[in-house]
């Protein structure tokens, strides 16, 4: 593409992925999550190229696209899609954004369940926001980039990834409670225990049905529950007596996938408790009960994943471990003392390959802030 070769940008922007350490598929049940940033992110640089419509965009390592403001639409590409949807978002809500260029560089791995997703949209969100003087809030730029995911990209998601990626505060995770948007900062210290994350290299695609599939599992389970308590708008609001209630009129995996969510919610508020009074067993064996539940109850799992879980629950030293993210591989999350990390790093690396023949990727990670300017 031309413009890359004298290219200055005007702005730049960071736009962090997320881990989150507890609280899966609780956010589009309107209940809470326990994600943060984390330093693996995805940088923008843009400037405005004095045109009124056209725009250029170049991801390294893939290819660039050019689009008229005047003629956004779904795009066969699915990452033209992240930023297409976004920008269809913005243009709703304001006509002030005209031409630019833009250069987007990753060092987050995709597919792993770290919201690659979620950072793309939000970065381009942001970048827009400054660069164009919108005057965006921090809320509104999470809302439209969720409702870039639903449109263009086509994952009925929830809010955990796209509100972490902006919201997340260095050395924190975030409570938040996904119906009524309040959070809370919650320090994470967990010394002398180290976050290591393994990247299974199996790939999921949030896009595919499995996802969504889930999401309308819960709703068929929300339905039948509203029969006897009309008032529930949410599985977050139904309790586990009401599940055995109303155990009969639920097939038996969408009873499964009702009492893995209200467990998961419960383990979201223990675990917050946990880590404000520095329990660091219970922080442990809570993830080894949400990677169960995702496992055996929501079914999200995968070979891999339980492979790394079952391996880490033979090491002295490790706390505790689970597949994070929306599932069928990507990432797993482990709690591990800092005396034995390399080693215990070595010993993965070696049985992944052995049993798999594929090359685990390992690293650490810390919460870091929020999508911002560089
Ligand atoms: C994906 C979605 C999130 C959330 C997680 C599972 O990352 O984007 O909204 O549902 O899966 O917790």
């Amino acid at each position: 593409m031309k413009f890359i070769e004298n290219f200055q940008p005007q702005l730049t922007i960071a736009s962090p992925g997320r881990i989150n350490l507890i609280g899966e598929h609780t956010d589009y049940n309107l209940g809470y999550v326990l994600p943060t940033a984390i330093a693996n992110k995805i940088v923008f640089k843009l400037a405005k190229n004095n045109s009124k419509s056209q725009c250029n965009v170049y991801s390294v390592g893939y290819e660039g696209f050019s689009f008229d403001l005047n003629a956004v639409c779904k795009s066969a590409s699915e990452w033209e899609n992240y930023v297409l949807g976004v920008l269809s978002e913005i243009l709703k809500l304001t006509n002030k954004v005209e031409g630019f260029d833009c250069i987007i560089e990753s060092n987050l791995p995709l597919g792993a369940g770290l919201s690659s997703s979620a950072a793309m949209e939000c970065g381009m969100a942001f970048g827009l926001n400054e660069l164009f003087d919108l005057g965006l809030s921090k809320n509104t730029i999470v809302a439209l980039s969720q409702r870039a995911e639903h449109n263009y990209v086509g994952t009925q998601c929830g809010i955990m990834d796209q509100f972490a990626s902006v919201m997340s505060k260095e050395g924190h995770v975030i409570l938040l409670d996904c119906k009524s948007l309040d959070y809370r900062h919650i320090p994470l210290d967990l010394q002398p225990y180290k976050i290591i994350m393994m990247n299974t290299k199996v790939s999921h695609n949030l896009a595919t049905s499995a996802y969504n599939t889930r999401k309308r599992e819960c709703e068929e389970g929300l339905t039948i529950i509203k029969t006897k308590w009309p008032k529930i708008n949410s599985l977050r609001d139904v309790t586990l007596d009401m599940i055995e209630d109303a155990k009969d009129k639920l097939t038996q995996t969408v009873y499964n996938r009702c009492c893995y969510i209200i467990n998961e919610n419960n383990r979201v508020l223990e675990m917050a408790k946990a880590l404000s009074e520095k329990k660091l067993k219970t922080v442990g064996k809570l993830l080894y009960e949400a990677h169960k539940g995702l496992s055996e109850r929501y079914e999200v799992s995968c070979v891999e994943s339980d492979f790394l879980v079952d391996f880490s629950k033979n090491y002295d030293g490790v706390l505790g471990a689970r597949q994070v993210g929306g599932g069928f591989g990507g990432c797993v999350l482990h709690i591990v003392h800092e005396n034995i990390a390399t080693k215990y790093k070595q010993d993965c690396i070696e049985a992944y390959k052995k049993k798999f023949n594929l090359d685990l990727e390992v690293f650490e990670v810390k919460p870091t802030g929020g999508t911002h300017i560089i």
